[in-house]
């Protein structure tokens, strides 16, 4: 990717990675992602904001040279997360001159894992400035957004705001600007899901914070530049309210298909009920499509089969996710069919400790349903549907 420019005198100056099949190893890129830095050239001096991961170091350098950098007098690190710091070992080697500008904690982290030395460092504080000449860069913290060290950083004349991973997207497109806002939409969602929503409490200030600002331009560490910042604003205010929706996840996993045959009639019991449903067969999910699903979800349903006296694996890997994406449910259970005993009910449960839900009676069946198996799974789905009533 070329650089490119935001307004004159500032460049984005970033990758795309179109190939990356999972982030962290852990998170499906159907869309592949970016690596934003941006280049900012005041009167006197130039900064760069974040570099990328080190596999684009030398794509980024190109960008810069492209973008006309003979000097670079400052790099600011929004964020030590090695996609976001992998190349800046390589960007000081070639612009030893330039000062890494960042917070005490963010230093701390940079040692730590690109092995970043003290001296480098020009440590900020919250709200200092740095003068470019004319242009004006204001540091706000935004700690765990999501890890401790996170910041925004305000181009103030350019009325730019640069926000690290918040309201960003794991997206490769050749679109500087989410100006497609239903596309943006989706893949901004996803990427809250994934990302952002163990740390939702957090968020309200954070929004409050970028309102107050007036902002013209909201730029993310990955995916398209917000050229409408109340869009993406609007979007997180409502996935972070604390209401969930009339909505509920079904997670299921089935072995010779009577897990299935319960789902099935849970679903169907739901949507009969008008109650909105997630069905997720969990050994081909898609791990983003579950996040998505728990933003608004009121109820999570997980069905298991029960393998060697416990849950099956992928029942267990999806409640462990859920627990970990912290979301705003509200009630939870499990169903399930089981041959011989076991404890998949006390597992799954335990797995979900951290949600704050109140544990609806779960639907234990053995062996194939029998009709008043199926008539035990429409009283749950009634039973959802009055919990849901009184949201
Ligand atoms: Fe995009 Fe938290 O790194």
């Amino acid at each position: 990717m070329a650089a490119r420019s935001l307004k004159p005198g500032v460049h984005a100056v970033g990758v795309l990675d179109w190939d990356k099949p999972l982030f962290d190893d852990l998170i499906p890129l159907p869309d592949g992602t970016s690596y934003n830095a941006y280049l900012i050239k005041g009167q006197d001096k130039v900064a760069l904001l974040d570099t990328v991961d080190h596999a684009f170091c030398d794509e980024l350098l190109a960008n810069l040279a492209a973008a006309g950098t003979s000097k670079l007098d400052y790099v600011v690190s929004q964020h030590a997360e090695q996609d976001h710091s992998g190349s800046l070992p390589a960007v000081l080697a070639r612009f030893p001159e330039a000062k890494v500008v960042t917070n005490q904690k963010c230093a701390e982290l940079l040692k730590l894992h690109v092995h970043l030395p003290a001296e480098a460092v020009t440590l900020i504080k919250d709200g200092d400035t740095l003068d470019l000449g004319g242009r004006t860069l204001q540091f706000i913290f935004a700690p765990w957004v999501h890890w401790p060290e996170t910041m925004f950083t305000h181009l103030r004349e350019d009325k730019i705001l640069f926000t690290c991973d918040f309201l960003g997207s794991h997206r490769a497109t050749s679109d500087l600007f989410a100006d497609d806002e239903a596309q943006a939409y989706l893949a901004a969602k996803r990427y809250y899901a994934e990302i952002m929503m163990p740390f939702r409490a957090r968020l309200a200030s954070y929004i409050q914070k970028i309102e107050s600002l007036g902002v013209d331009m909201i730029a993310p560490s990955h995916g398209p530049v917000y050229r409408r910042p109340q869009f993406i604003l609007d979007a997180h205010k409502d996935w972070i309210a604390d209401k969930p929706k009339n909505h509920a996840v079904v997670a299921y996993v089935s072995m010779h298909g009577s897990t299935k045959i319960m789902a099935d009639r849970l679903v169907d019991g739901l949507l009969d009920r008008g109650v909105g449903v997630t069905r997720i067969n969990l050994p081909t999910m898609d791990l983003g499509q579950m996040a998505m699903a728990l933003v608004d979800a009121a109820t999570v349903v997980i069905g298991s089969s029960t393998v060697l006296a416990g849950p099956h694996p992928a029942a267990a890997s999806a409640a462990y996710v859920a627990n970990m994406l912290r979301p705003k449910a509200r009630f939870a259970t499990v169903i399930g069919s089981w041959g011989w005993g076991g404890k998949t009910v006390e597992t799954l449960k335990g797995l979900l400790g951290n949600l704050k839900v109140e544990f609806l009676d779960p639907v234990e069946i053995k062996g194939l349903p029998t009709e008043p198996d199926l008539q035990a799974i429409d009283k749950l789905a009634a039973t959802i549907q009055e919990k849901h009533a009184g949201l």
